[in-house]
């Protein structure tokens, strides 16, 4: 029997209650194929813990995750803490220090969704997001604060072993899909010098691999390819921040913010890799029992796909694509399921 080792961390906001859901999914998956077990421990790290503790993270707490296979996180950021002390406290110090670099954001209109786009069945993309520099690096300060002269700077760090391996990554998995076609997205007529570097190195990787067709495209002119002619685009390598932007938007072209998943991978497996649904806490809907699940299972599935069980996540994608073919649908898709209703029929699907 194969075991795995999860650290679950509900996090914030719907974060715990899908997070719930996703285990019980893979528990169901788990007993029906037999061939793996999960062995889980959880995490009560969260806002509420760090306004009772002073920490997200306690010392010794990531040393702890190192040594799980995976890492199931649901969300953070809270209305008690600013959003800039909560993700540096707990999101970004995993990923970071575990150089989770490279973050793949798949996109695509599942079966039974709707997408706001009339051509939306083009969407099947790969958004690959460079997840350990750029402008996320924190590589900046505030000086004079207070006074009539401060000055706050962000700079973004682009390193060329950084931009080498997120590139070599994306080449990598663009290979592994039949259209083998990866854009570069970039802004480098405004930005001289570490985005110029982003693209010199970028198509300097490109030697290696001629079988792959590469075009490149500016960030602000990409959206309106995205919208515009989604069919055009297959895997896109973009920075942190930019990546994240579009990120958001190939969720809601592919029918909600609510089936987003997201892989942050060490792919030399030295770290645990972390997987999340990329929604967020959403207040709005916490505690009523309405948060769509899906994005958690489909983050589940590419963490089985990460564990090297490629048939559990495959079983557990078109179980997720029956059911939302079938008209199970959360509040968000336009349905009237609950979140226990959609986990239910994952399970019955399954
Ligand atoms: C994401 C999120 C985060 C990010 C937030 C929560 C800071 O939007 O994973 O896309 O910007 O990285
Ligand atoms: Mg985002």
């Amino acid at each position: 029997m194969r075991e795995y080792k999860i650290a679950a961390i509900g996090g914030d906001g719907i974060g715990p209650e899908v997070i719930a859901a996703g285990l019980q999914v893979l528990e169901a998956l788990a007993a029906k194929d037999g061939g793996f077990r999960l062995q889980v421990e959880h995490f009560p790290w969260s806002s509420p813990y760090y306004l009772k503790h002073g920490h997200y993270i306690p010392e010794g707490g990531l040393e702890k995750l190192k040594g799980f296979d995976a890492i199931f996180f649901g969300a953070v950021g809270s209305q008690e803490v600013p959003d800039h002390v909560s993700l540096w406290g707990l999101r970004l110090p995993i990923a970071q220090g575990f150089d989770q670099y490279a973050n793949v954001r798949p996109a695509r209109v599942l079966p039974g969704v709707k997408s706001p786009l009339v051509n939306g069945q083009g969407i099947d993309w790969v958004i690959i997001r460079e997840n350990s520099e750029g402008e996320y690096a924190g590589n900046g300060g505030r000086t004079h604060r207070g006074l009539p002269i401060e000055v706050g700077t962000e700079t973004a760090v682009f390193t060329r072993a950084g931009v080498e391996r997120i590139h070599r990554f994306a080449f990598e998995l663009a290979g592994k899909r039949p259209a083998r076609h990866l854009t570069l997205v970039t802004k480098s007529n405004a930005q001289r010098f570490g985005m110029v570097m982003w693209d010199e190195i970028f198509f300097e990787v490109a030697r290696d691999y001629p079988d792959i067709r590469t075009d490149r495209e500016l960030v602000d002119a990409v959206t309106t390819r995205m919208v515009l002619k989604p069919q055009t685009l297959d895997v896109i390598v973009a920075t942190n921040l930019h990546a994240d932007i579009l990120s958001d938007l190939a969720a809601a072209l592919s029918g909600s913010l609510g089936i987003a998943p997201t892989a942050n991978l060490n792919p030399e497996r030295r770290f645990p890799s972390m997987f999340e649904p990329i929604h967020g806490s959403a207040f709005d809907i916490t505690g009523r029992g309405i948060a769509n699940p899906i994005a958690t299972f489909w983050t589940a599935s590419m963490m089985l796909e990460h564990l090297g069980e490629p048939a559990a996540a495959a079983r557990l994608l078109a179980a997720i694509e029956k059911v939302t073919g079938s008209g199970v649908l959360s509040p968000d898709l336009g349905g009237k399921a609950t979140t226990a209703e959609v986990t239910l029929a994952v399970c019955a699907a399954l």
